[in-house]
């Protein structure tokens, strides 16, 4: 049932406030200025063991984990990163006993990382998901986590589970900040961040008459650059991978701060960017990289907190807490896509040659 929405992918973007406002329900402290997470299996001592954090996951909900690797650094100081579960279970990685491993998963049975799961568990190793689907071989095959739930996705291409796979991370980060060394402050500073998100969400949703109009201006684009730094960097990624999925359109994601050493190369007119424009400490650093391009001619569309005066066009979303606005930037992006295909005439739920849970290796 498409409740009035003309394809599914629509309906779940346009699900996403109800959806985030799920995975928060129920979880949290106001008199610890923490989170409770029932399913994690990992108690206080435990918890401040943790040397690292690696987090496994393919696609989006790799890009999702790196999201999460850079929330779990930050909020609760642990050395973390992400890598695509494909790769990793390919090149004999040391398993670390002092290790957290994370699975990341909307189906919960993507082939790869159900075989990265199952090699780091005969290796004994500690590993807990993310999974949206609840009871599916992921989940089961964990030590325990944290459940997403953004309810059933159907469109093959993913939107809300992307957006609430950020969410969850943001939770196990400050459930292991506030276990460790996160102060009240900013506990307290992190929970009301993220309960303005669902209204935030709205707010974004409400400017899609205006990404459509973008959307079909970008659609003549046979290629397009995405750029952003550190936070905005995973948002760059996803929102290419989005991008090419349903549109077809190529388009390549890269930090803007290796422009310089390659891909400027590429900049002229028929190759426009997209920025990813936080207003965090890079700021100023990312209004450079904008100012490289226009001396190019490059045309840019910046997704940021305020007007940006490098940029052709600016998509202004509402500001949070700076470690969790990568939840939002990423939402017009979506609307990109989903208006680029559109126009395009494309196979929006079932892009060719895709599949919504890759169960073969
Ligand atoms: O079910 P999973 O999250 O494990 O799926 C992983 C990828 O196959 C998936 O994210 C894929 O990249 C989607 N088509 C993204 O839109």
């Amino acid at each position: 049932d498409m409740g009035g929405h003309d394809t599914y992918m629509h309906k779940e973007i346009h699900e996403q406030a109800d959806a985030v406002d799920r995975v928060l329900r129920g979880r949290i402290d106001d008199r610890f200025s923490t989170v409770h997470l029932g399913g994690l299996n990992l108690d206080a001592r435990e918890a401040r063991q943790i040397r690292r954090v690696k987090i496994l996951g393919c696609g989006t909900s790799y890009h999702a984990g790196m999201i999460g690797a850079q929330m779990i650094e930050e909020l609760a100081r642990i050395p973390a990163d992400a890598e695509p579960a494909s790769e990793f279970r390919y090149r004999n990685a040391v398993v670390d006993p002092d290790t957290l491993y994370v699975a990341v998963s909307q189906s919960g049975e993507t082939y790869d990382v159900l075989a990265a799961v199952q090699e780091l568990k005969r290796k004994g190793a500690r590993v807990l998901g993310v999974v949206n689907v609840v009871g599916s071989a992921i989940a089961r095959e964990a030590d325990g986590g944290v459940y997403v739930h953004a309810g059933p996705e159907v469109c093959v291409v993913s939107t809300k589970c992307f957006t609430n796979t950020t969410v969850a991370f943001a939770l196990l980060a400050l459930h292991l900040g506030r276990t460790r060394d996160l102060s009240v402050r900013d506990g307290k500073r992190i929970i009301e961040g993220l309960r303005r998100l669902p209204e935030q969400i709205t707010e974004i949703l409400k400017q899609e008459e205006e990404i459509k109009a973008l959307a079909e201006e970008y659609a003549a684009a046979r290629s397009m650059l995405f750029i952003g730094r550190v936070r905005g960097y995973p948002v760059a990624r996803e929102a290419s991978l989005k991008l090419k999925e349903v549109s077809y359109i190529h388009a390549e994601a890269y930090p803007a701060s290796e422009l310089k050493h390659g891909p400027l190369a590429l900049i002229e007119p028929a190759l426009p960017t997209v920025a990813i424009v936080p207003d965090d400490d890079l700021l100023e650093k990312n209004r450079a990289a904008m100012e490289e391009i226009k001396a190019r001619s490059g045309k840019i569309l910046a997704v940021a907190h305020q007007d940006q005066e490098k940029a052709d066009q600016t998509i202004v979303v509402p500001k949070n807490e700076d470690e969790l606005d990568p939840i939002l930037m990423g939402i017009p992006l979506q609307l990109l896509a989903y208006h680029t295909a559109l126009a395009l005439g494309r196979d929006i739920d079932k892009p060719r040659n895709l599949a919504k849970s890759v169960t073969v290796e």
